[in-house]
């Protein structure tokens, strides 16, 4: 299985969504060996802001962009034939005013692509090129956003993310959302960021049963191919 693994917050060794996202690599790699990992640190390597050439650029037709189109192009394209490779991708991110990292929203804007990770199917539908991937989206939040707490109606991340890759053809992400981490006691952080690793941990053995399972097949399916191919050869 070939994983892209993207982390987005903006702190390093103190960070939570990196550690849970390292955790759940870690986990999936235990289950499956095989894993491949493409990582990238949107904090570090963060796409450029979209500008007016490239929001110009984007709707031109292909075959009419200019060298200074597809030049301004290049990094989206290559961003998207990333994401595209991947069977399944991780996406770890804390909540920054009730939304998403201003990082992770330049990935996201460099990988919505008409005509790449998305395009217009026939009868006009817009049909998502990232459908059948397995996706993962690991948030973690200073308050409690659950369902009863005060803050639950301010969660402005979790509908923007499902927005955005529901467009892609993501439809049914996998969330796992550790909180409260910061605007709490240090029992009540502890306890979310287990909960966390547990959720996380069940997503991982998931992922990999289906995974092992997929490759099987393949081999099996490539041993029958070989006897037949030997069997003509006879
Ligand atoms: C700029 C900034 C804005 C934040 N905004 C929110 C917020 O709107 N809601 C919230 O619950 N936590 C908020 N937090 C807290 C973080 O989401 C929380 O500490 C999270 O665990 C950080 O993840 P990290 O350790 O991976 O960086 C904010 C933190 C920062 C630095």
């Amino acid at each position: 299985m070939k994983l892209m693994h993207v982390d987005a917050s903006a702190k390093r060794e103190r960070s939570n969504s990196r550690a849970l996202s390292r955790f759940f690599v870690e986990r999936l790699r235990a289950g499956h060996p095989d894993l491949e990992v493409d990582y990238l640190d949107v904090s570090v390597d963060t796409p450029s802001h979209v500008d007016e050439a490239f929001a110009i650029a984007i709707y031109a037709a292909p075959h009419e962009r200019t060298p200074a189109m597809k030049a301004r192009l290049a990094a989206s394209d290559a961003l998207c034939q990333r994401v595209l490779a991947a069977d399944a991708l991780v996406f770890a991110m804390p909540m920054y005013n009730w939304s998403m990292p201003s990082a992770f929203k330049t990935f996201v804007d460099a990988i919505s692509r008409a005509g790449v990770t998305y395009k217009h199917g026939d009868d006009g539908r817009i049909v998502g090129q990232l459908a059948g991937k397995k996706v993962l989206f690991i948030t973690s939040r200073g308050a409690d956003l659950r369902p009863g707490s005060p803050y639950a109606s301010m969660d402005a991340l979790t509908p923007a993310l499902n927005a955005a890759f529901g467009f892609l053809g993501v439809a049914a992400p996998a969330f796992v959302d550790a909180q409260p981490l910061q605007f709490a006691n240090q029992e009540a952080r502890a306890e979310a960021l287990e909960r966390a690793r547990d959720e996380l941990s069940a997503v991982a053995a998931s992922w990999a049963n289906s995974a092992n399972a997929a490759s099987h097949a393949n081999n099996a399916d490539a041993a029958q191919h070989e006897d037949a191919d030997s069997e003509m050869t006879q």
